[in-house]
């Protein structure tokens, strides 16, 4: 072997090394997330079977976040406009769900939407208002963490709203779904269901890590008190909002990663995304500075 050809080797090598470096960083990324989510408490953790259950669940991520890139690609090149919808209880893990799927994505394509309570001059708009602004342009994903049901489940729970404006809620709702549908939206609706002794674990949990207590708000703590309001508000509103323009779609979230895994799997499916040609990237050769670029200044 020549110098040339072994320095070629040389470069060749460190390419990979730098690949799987990249490769490494993501499992660490989704690791220090994981950890962020549950305590890491010794041999659970570390067992051959969750270090397997892992691996698998590493591998079937990366893989659908891979799918999510082809899918972003499919939109922008079609200009097609999807809303996604993520309900649940709190600690149900829509948040989790959201962070995987966003996490390879173009936040200029894939936006989230998490909308803090109304403010006073919002209060005097008409219900959806402030969502509306919110919604896609072509091209454009939006995942709503929370969204205009908001007033079949908190607000009506804890009181929020009148006995009126619930009611106009659900006339207005599955019309102004389908406006967005015939306006070429597409709009995919989730529910993550968790059981009340999970929530309780969760809230636990949250009570104890420092780096959770954030997540924490009074609204869950009332939450707990009122798990029975909150399981018939829900079954009211799965029931009286599921249209087949905006179907629900159930996602059993006890399992946070099957539950990730799940939703993902099923957002792919549900739109029809094919693979979009490009060009390969050259990298371009660095330009040759004239002298005068060099002069120290
Ligand atoms: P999250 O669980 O999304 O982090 P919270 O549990 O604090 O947030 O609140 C749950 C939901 O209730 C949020 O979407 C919030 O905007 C809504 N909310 C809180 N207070 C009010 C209020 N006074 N009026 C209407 N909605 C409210
Ligand atoms: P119900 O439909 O009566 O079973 O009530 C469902 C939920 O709505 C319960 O959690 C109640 O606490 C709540 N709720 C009942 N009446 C009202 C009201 N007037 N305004 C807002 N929430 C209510
Ligand atoms: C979830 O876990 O479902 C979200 O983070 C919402 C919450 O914090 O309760």
């Amino acid at each position: 072997m020549n110098e040339k050809e072994a320095s070629a080797d040389a470069l060749n090598e460190e390419r990979q090394r730098r690949f799987e470096e990249d490769l490494i960083d993501a499992y660490d990324e989704e690791l220090e997330m994981e950890v962020d989510d549950r305590s890491l408490d010794g041999e659970g953790v570390f067992s051959l079977e969750a270090r397997h259950a892992r691996k698998v669940y590493f591998r079937e991520l990366f893989r659908m976040q891979g799918e999510l890139v082809k899918l972003q690609d499919w939109v922008v090149s079609t200009g097609h406009r999807l809303v996604v919808i993520f309900e649940g209880r709190d600690a149900a893990g829509k948040g989790g769900a959201i962070k995987r799927i966003t996490q390879r994505l173009n936040p200029r394509v894939c936006r989230v939407a998490a909308l803090p309570a109304p403010n006073n001059r919002e209060r005097t708009q008409w219900y959806f208002q402030r969502y509306v602004a919110h919604l896609p342009a072509g091209g454009e994903i939006v995942l709503f963490d929370r969204s205009w049901y908001n007033r079949a489940g908190v607000e009506r729970v804890m009181n929020f709203c009148t006995d009126a404006e619930y009611e106009e809620f659900f006339r207005s709702v599955p019309e102004f779904e389908k406006m967005l549908v015939r306006s070429g939206i597409q709009i995919i609706k989730y529910w993550f269901s968790i059981t009340d002794e999970e929530q309780e674990v969760r809230f636990q949990s949250r009570i104890l890590d420092p780096l959770k207590q954030w997540k924490l708000s009074p609204m869950d703590l009332e939450s707990r008190r009122r798990w029975e309001d909150y399981t018939a508000v829900k079954e009211v509103m799965l029931q009286r909002s599921h249209i087949p323009e905006a179907p629900w779609w159930v996602v059993q979230a006890v399992d946070k990663k099957r539950a990730r895994l799940n939703c993902m799997h099923h957002l792919l499916s549900q739109v029809p995304y094919t693979d979009v040609e490009h060009p390969t990237v050259k990298l371009p050769a660095r330009v040759h500075h004239p002298d005068y670029l060099r002069q120290p200044v």
